[in-house]
């Protein structure tokens, strides 16, 4: 597809391909949870997988989310922004992200949610991008892997926004550093 912008957006999933991507997500983690689940959001790029997903699940969910402050190049430090409100001691966790590329984000949130005890944790990912993968994650649950390709839409941004765009598509990174809105009409477009 070619925009306003003349630059190239691929779909990798539409509306429809989304859907059942995560009829499918839905169904594993509700097969392997009897006893139902807590899901914990990574915000903020996890909210529409999260909320689509919870209304896909066949088992007890409850539902928090978990922030941190962006890796600063060179240190690789985080910080939490946001703690759980749910005491999850116990209980079956599936961490839901948006994408695991690095996996820096999934270590250091499933070693945090680890310290609370619960039953047991599992990582569910929308998209997976193992190829600059730094930390030993390999995520239980994964919507679709894709190649080095930089992505947008389903909650993924670029510098905010795109989040509300209702496919997941890939994007010329360099096309965006130059004009972050340059893809902002494919938004009136779905
Ligand atoms: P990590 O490298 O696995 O720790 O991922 C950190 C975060 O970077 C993800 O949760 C996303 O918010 C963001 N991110 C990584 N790759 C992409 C992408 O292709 N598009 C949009 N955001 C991305």
């Amino acid at each position: 597809m070619t925009d306003a912008a003349g630059s190239d957006l691929r779909i990798l999933l539409d509306s429809r391909g989304i859907e059942s991507t995560v009829e499918r997500v839905a169904a594993d983690v509700s097969a392997d949870h009897n006893d139902g689940v807590v899901l914990v959001g990574v915000l903020r790029g996890s909210v529409p997988f999260l909320a689509d997903l919870a209304r896909a699940m066949s088992i007890r969910v409850r539902i928090d989310f978990l922030s941190i402050t962006p890796y600063s190049p060179g240190t690789g430090r985080v910080r939490l922004l946001k703690d759980l409100d749910i005491d999850v001691t116990g209980r079956d966790v599936v961490m839901v992200e948006d994408i695991v590329d690095t996996g820096l984000t999934s270590e250091f949130l499933s070693a945090q949610l680890n310290r609370r005890n619960p039953r047991r944790l599992s990582v569910c990912t929308f998209v997976d991008r193992p190829v600059r993968r730094a930390a030993p994650v390999r995520p239980d649950y994964v919507g679709i892997g894709i190649p080095e390709e930089f992505v947008i839409g389903y909650g993924l941004d670029y510098e905010g926004r795109y989040r509300n765009l209702p496919m997941l598509a890939a994007a010329n990174p360099a096309v965006l550093k130059e004009n972050p809105d340059a893809h902002i009409a494919a938004l009136y477009r779905f």
